[in-house]
């Protein structure tokens, strides 16, 4: 379901003051049962309408990611002009891989059943509680480039959040989740289809912890943390994804390999410590990035590179 002009209408005129529904069927040239149908529709949509003998009066915006709420801090020409809100899903990630989607779609859920993480893992999405949305990029990538490529992701989230929320410490955990304190706080899954030795589209699934509290956080498997369990605020999620798209459109319209290392480098979790590649029996100090965003490891044999893998700190005892 999505709001329309009519609907806009509706909730400007009963922003600021109670209208009636006879003035409102007036105004908009409908019978005053239609109107009465975009009320209960503006009202399953999540939107508080008070109604009293007088009239309509907006008592409180929806919380849902509406392409409505989202718009006024949205300035992009590509990322989320085609924009599609879902209350639940399986996974933003499946329905992008199911559909043919123009170039820039977002696919935006506040909950999905089956949120899919990296390497199979589940990826647990509390109602309203964080932002779980995939966005569908149609772009010649050469193949070789796509892992610099996908580090503008966590970058381009990393900076909206700080800069939206005024905080810093944000870490880049090798190959795409951010981390702030040592817990995970959100992960990315970038999917690719290849044409040729190009990849033809790409699928960058983004998940972040928002507004849950330390509770909810404790079914995740993993350290994990929330922008309110860090900042103790709670926070605006449309103004933030908004942010992270306009972020996202503008890295990419700036992209150049050289200063995403750069930067990504410079908030490289573990660099410098001691680390383990799960799956590709790597041990060893975290040197960097190589300059194609694999990671270079200094080990017994001397420095090793892997472009797959995860990283896990290794504890010495
Ligand atoms: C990971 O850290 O393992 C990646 C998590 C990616 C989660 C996001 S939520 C939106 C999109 N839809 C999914 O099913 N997964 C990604």
């Amino acid at each position: 379901m999505v709001i329309d002009a009519v609907d806009n209408f509706i909730l400007e005129s009963i922003k600021e003051k109670t209208i009636s529904g006879d003035e409102l069927s007036k105004r908009l040239n409908i019978s005053r049962t239609a109107v009465w149908k975009r009320i209960k529709k503006l009202e399953s949509l999540g939107y508080q309408i008070e109604k009293s003998s007088k009239g309509y009066r907006l008592k409180k915006r929806t919380d849902f990611l509406l392409y409505n709420e989202i718009q006024p801090y949205l300035n992009t020409e590509r990322i989320g002009k085609n924009y599609l809100f879902f209350t639940e899903i399986d996974s933003t990630n499946l329905y992008a891989k199911r559909n043919e989607l123009s170039d820039g779609t977002v696919i935006v859920a506040e909950y999905q059943t089956t949120g899919k993480g990296r390497r199979g893992r589940r990826w647990i999405s509390n109602q309203k509680k964080g932002l779980y949305f995939t966005i569908v990029l149609k772009e010649n990538i050469p193949v070789n480039e796509i892992t610099v490529f996908s580090l503008i992701f966590p970058l381009s989230v990393k900076r909206a959040v700080e800069k939206l929320l005024k905080i810093d410490g944000l870490k880049i955990k090798w190959p795409n989740d951010i981390y702030i304190n040592g817990k995970k706080c959100a992960g990315f899954l970038i999917e690719t289809e290849l044409e040729g030795n190009e990849v033809g589209r790409l699928i960058a699934g983004i998940g972040i912890n928002v507004n849950q509290t330390e509770e909810e956080l404790k079914t995740i498997d993993i350290p994990a943390t929330s922008l309110y369990v860090e900042t103790g605020c709670v926070v605006d999620r449309k103004s933030l994804l908004a942010s992270i798209l306009n972020e996202i459109e503008n890295s990419i319209n700036a992209f150049d390999k050289k200063s995403v290392l750069n930067e990504v480098e410079q908030s490289l979790l573990w660099k410098g410590e001691n680390v383990i590649v799960i799956d590709e029996n790597i041990e060893g100090l975290l040197v960097g990035l190589t300059d194609t965003g694999g990671i270079k490891i200094l080990t017994d044999n001397g420095i090793l590179e892997t472009f797959v893998g995860d990283l896990t700190l290794r504890r010495v005892s």
